[in-house]
């Protein structure tokens, strides 16, 4: 491109397409769209159950009738999908309510097929909820120390990614970050007559402080240490090319960049390298943090979010998984722009 201004007063005046709201909409280079937004729900036992999380307001632990009903209202409002976490009765050691054929995320899925069978149930795969220590792989002591194992820890992913295909659910997601995992998962789906079940993959997950909140809602929290030594360095950006490579090459659908709003480089460099179907996962401290300004009246939390959603957009994301997923569905309806 050459972008050498003519001599003279510049003929170019950006301003004449700001002129009016049609104009500015005529040029308008990205658009907001409903159906790829993502709302993750955490799902318990019980009947009637919404429990508050304290730094997620709005945000609930619901038992599976009321996760129905919050799934029908953002299904109403146009949102596409829904991702499943589940908090479980009983950790232990093996993650043993992961993969159980009655599980809670199962249950539920079943529940939301049969109630809501246009909307897409996405279900997120990985141990750390499951876990007494909270990793999100087997714990091990070798070498005098803790340690997280990979190669044991991907049999029971691909267990677990199993038992949710076998509920019904439409596209599995592994959070876990171990290396090889959506391999065994393609694999292990394939076997069970699953090849037909799409693999979103965490592929570029950072380790992050912007997760805090989410260990509160899904109580899973590590017990020790903390995971760097799965996901990913925060100061890499190529590092994160290399894991995305990896996903695709070992049969991803589509890839996801997480967090989202402080990773919008890796978000646009992931989708210009690769131009797979790509998500990005506005987590729980980025929802946390406008909640809090905006309850403060120090921020418009609505434009907020629908500016931050723009940005990600913008940077390449095509499908944005979000807590504030109803309202923007919502707002988006609103807005005259
Ligand atoms: C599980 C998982 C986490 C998130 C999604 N899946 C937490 C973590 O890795 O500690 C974070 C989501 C959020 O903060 O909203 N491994």
């Amino acid at each position: 491109m050459n972008w050498t201004v003519p001599n003279g007063f510049p003929t170019q005046r950006p301003r004449r397409l700001r002129k009016s709201p049609a104009l500015r909409k005529l040029v308008c280079e990205n658009q907001l769209r409903a159906h790829q937004l993502v709302l993750p729900l955490f799902v318990r036992a019980g009947k009637k159950l919404r429990r508050p999380i304290t730094a997620m307001p709005d945000v609930f632990q619901l038992s599976p009738d009321e996760a129905l009903s919050e799934a029908a209202r953002a299904y109403r409002a146009g949102v596409a999908a829904v991702l499943l976490f589940g908090i479980p009765e009983r950790k232990d050691t093996k993650a043993t309510a992961a993969y159980a054929r009655n599980g809670i995320v199962q249950q539920t899925v079943r529940l939301l097929k049969k109630e809501l069978p246009g909307l897409i149930v996405i279900t997120d795969v990985c141990l750390c909820e499951y876990m007494s220590h909270g990793h999100c792989g087997i714990v091990e002591a070798r070498h005098g120390s803790a340690q997280i194992v990979n190669d044991a820890s991907l049999k029971l992913l691909a267990r677990t990614a199993g038992s949710h295909a076998e509920a019904g659910a439409d596209l599995v997601a592994p959070s876990d970050m171990m290396d090889g995992r959506v391999g065994a998962i393609r694999t292990h789906l394939d076997q069970l007559g699953f090849s037909d079940t799409p693999i979103l993959s965490y592929a570029a997950k950072f380790a992050s402080a912007f997760y805090g909140p989410f260990r509160e809602a899904a109580e899973s929290a590590p017990k020790f240490g903390d995971r760097r030594s799965y996901q990913m360095d925060p100061g890499n950006a190529r590092e994160a090319l290399r894991e995305v490579a990896l996903d695709i090459q070992e049969g991803a659908d589509i890839v996801m960049v997480k967090p989202a709003l402080a990773y919008l480089d890796i978000i646009h460099r992931v989708k210009a390298e690769f131009g797979y179907p790509t998500a990005a996962y506005a987590v729980s401290a980025e929802y946390s943090m406008v909640k809090a300004a905006g309850r403060n009246g120090w921020i418009d939390e609505r434009a907020v979010f629908l500016e931050s959603w723009l940005a990600m957009r913008r940077a390449g994301a095509d499908i944005v998984i979000t807590y504030a997923a109803v309202n923007l569905a919502k707002w988006l309806k609103e807005i005259p722009n």
